[in-house]
């Protein structure tokens, strides 16, 4: 299994000098779910989650009955049109915000049985957040913007790993300058750097590539999956765009709170 990482993370490092003889997608390339069969453990399990914003009138039940399960390695995708509950969804199951009922387990911990601070660790510890809004810290490096959770939680930062993650995202050349250097694209893989850098066992992305363009996308996402398969990270996503949602090894289309149908090699 670590041969065919390494074998696809060499065939990595040749893709960035070939990118720039415009090289077909990295994508294409990448096997389908490696980690897959061999571990069957679900990482992330949703139980009948409920979620209701607003009162009377106005009510909105955002989440209305949604459970899932993902296992170790697998990369999910989640579709769905505007307001029909995604965020809401990773919110949950990031332990970012609580359900009105129903479950999150994370590697077989319930999470909101767990007090706020212990939470807040647990998570820190255990989840990589992506969202659409970078949310660099601008005069901070992006060596340092990279490794402020890790330093946040009281450790220090293995250097080796994160030059290895900034070089699999192909910006480790600007590990030194500030995010308002860096463009759209670059500061969203410095975005995903930091989500990895912490090693969590879960990766909840939120439309991470939805202010790319398609291209750009396209490589931030075949580099993500990689980075997944490489470091053994679950990684569940937000996109509006099929084209990504059909690079993942299932799809979660969700629609008024409920999981709609799913599509890949299991069921939701
Ligand atoms: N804090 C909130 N207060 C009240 N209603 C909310 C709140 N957050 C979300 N909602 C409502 O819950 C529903 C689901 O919202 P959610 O943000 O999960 O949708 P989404 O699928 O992520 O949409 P989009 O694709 O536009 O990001 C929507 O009707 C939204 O208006
Ligand atoms: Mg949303």
């Amino acid at each position: 299994m670590n041969e065919k990482f390494i074998q696809i993370f060499r065939f990595t490092g040749k893709y960035f000098a070939a990118e720039k003889e415009n090289s077909p997608a990295l994508t294409l390339s990448i096997p389908g779910n490696l980690t897959g069969g061999e571990n069957n453990m679900a990482v992330l399990k949703a139980e009948n989650l409920i979620k209701i914003y607003g009162k009377g009138e106005n009510q909105v039940k955002a989440l209305n009955g949604v459970s899932l399960s993902v296992e170790k390695g697998e990369f999910v995708a989640v579709v769905g049109t505007s307001g029909s509950g995604k965020s809401t969804l990773l919110h949950m199951l990031g332990g970012l915000d609580r359900p009105d009922s129903g479950k999150v387990y994370i590697e077989d911990k319930d999470i909101f049985a767990l007090k706020e601070e212990e939470l807040t660790i647990f998570r820190r510890r255990k989840i990589g957040f992506v969202f659409q809004s970078y949310n660099l810290v601008p005069v901070l490096s992006v060596y340092e913007n990279v490794v402020l959770p890790v330093e946040l939680d009281g450790k220090k930062a293995d250097r080796a790993f994160v030059n290895d993650i900034l070089d699999t995202l192909g910006i480790r050349e600007k590990a030194a300058n500030l995010p308002g250097q860096l463009s759209g694209g670059q500061q969203q893989r410095a975005a995903i750097a930091r989500a990895l850098a912490a090693k969590p066992a879960i990766l909840l992305c939120d439309e991470p590539t939805g202010n790319l363009d398609s291209r750009t996308s396209q490589d931030v996402l075949g580099l993500l999956k990689i980075s997944g398969q490489k470091f053994s990270q679950t990684i569940v996503m937000i996109t509006h765009n099929e084209e990504i949602a059909q690079m993942a090894d299932r799809i979660i289309r969700i629609e008024d709170g409920r999981i709609l149908a799913s599509r890949g090699r299991r069921m939701a």
